[in-house]
C-alpha cells in the first residue's frame, strides 16, 4: 500500500498552555489536528528545556491521533526505551545529535516506534542519503531548533531534493518551524506532507475558546490547496 501523502497538520504543544496539556490536546484534536507534535529539549543540544518521558507518558492518554515526539537531545540512545514506553508513535532524532545516528535509528525501530530523522537548517539533504531505508519520516527544520515562534527559513530546495531522494520509499517529509498560511504552500508544493505548527495554530484560542485553533488550521490547509 502506498504511503498517505495527503496534508497532515501537527500542532506543536510547545505553544499550548503547559499547565493544561490534556485539555489543550483534546481541544486541538477536536478542531481537526491530524497529529500531535511533542518537542523534547534538553538545554544542551538546544538552548532550551521542556520535559521528559514522564510528561510524555502522562499526555499519551489524551492523544487519539498520532503522537509525534521530536527529540532535541544529545545523546539520544539512553532515552529511547523510556520514550517508546511513554507511547511515542514516531520518535525523531537529529542527524546532528551524535556520531552514530544509524545505530540510533535502528534502536528506535527495535523499540517498536516509527523512526524519524531531523535535519537542522545548516545540514544538507545528503546527510540522510544512507538513512532513508531506516526511517519512516524525515523532518526538515525551517528554524534553528529550540524555540517556538521563530521566522521561517526557506528550505524548499532541500525539501525538493529529499522528495526526489526518497522516491517510492514510504517516508513522510515533515516541516518544523515558522509554518504559517504564507509559508506552508511553499513546502507543500516542494513535497512535504506533515506540517508542524505551534504559534500559527494556537494563536488567538484557548481551551475555553478553541474555535480559533480550527480556523487557524483551516487557513493553513486552504492556503496549500489553493497554491497547488
Ligand atoms: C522548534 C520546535 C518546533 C516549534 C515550532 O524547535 O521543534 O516544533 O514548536 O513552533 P512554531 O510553529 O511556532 O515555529
Ligand atoms: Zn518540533
Amino acid at each position: 500500500m502506498s504511503l498517505d501523502r495527503s496534508l497532515k497538520i501537527a500542532p506543536s504543544i510547545l505553544s499550548a498552555d503547559f499547565a493544561d496539556f490534556g485539555r489543550e490536546i483534546e481541544a486541538v484534536e477536536a478542531q481537526g489536528a491530524d497529529w500531535i507534535h511533542v518537542d523534547v529539549m534538553d538545554g544542551h543540544f538546544v538552548p532550551n528545556l521542556t520535559f521528559g518521558p514522564p510528561l510524555v507518558a502522562a499526555i499519551r492518554k489524551h492523544i487519539k491521533t498520532v503522537m509525534d515526539v521530536h527529540l532535541m537531545i544529545a545523546p539520544v540512545d539512553p532515552y529511547i526505551d523510556a520514550f517508546a514506553q511513554a507511547g511515542a508513535d514516531y520518535l525523531t532524532a537529529h542527524v546532528e545529535s551524535g556520531p552514530h545516528i544509524h545505530r540510533t535509528l535502528q534502536a528506535i525501530r527495535a523499540a517498536g516506534c516509527k523512526a524519524g530523522v531531523a535535519l537542522n537548517p545548516g545540514t544538507p539533504a545528503e546527510a540522510v542519503a544512507e538513512l532513508l531505508d531506516l526511517v519512516d519520516l524525515v523532518c526538515v527544520m525551517t528554524v534553528n531548533p529550540g524555540f517556538g515562534g521563530q521566522s521561517f527559513i526557506d528550505m524548499t530546495g532541500k525539501v525538493r531534493a529529499l522528495r526526489s531522494m526518497i522516491g517510492d520509499r514510504p517516508v513522510h517529509i515533515e516541516i518544523d518551524g515558522g509554518v504559517t498560511p504564507a509559508t506552508a504552500p511553499l513546502v507543500r508544493a516542494a513535497g512535504a506532507d506533515v506540517l508542524v505548527a505551534g504559534s500559527a495554530v494556537f494563536k488567538g484560542g484557548s481551551v475555553a475558546d478553541p474555535v480559533p485553533y480550527g480556523a487557524n488550521m483551516r487557513a493553513i490547509r486552504t492556503a496549500c490547496d489553493t497554491a497547488v
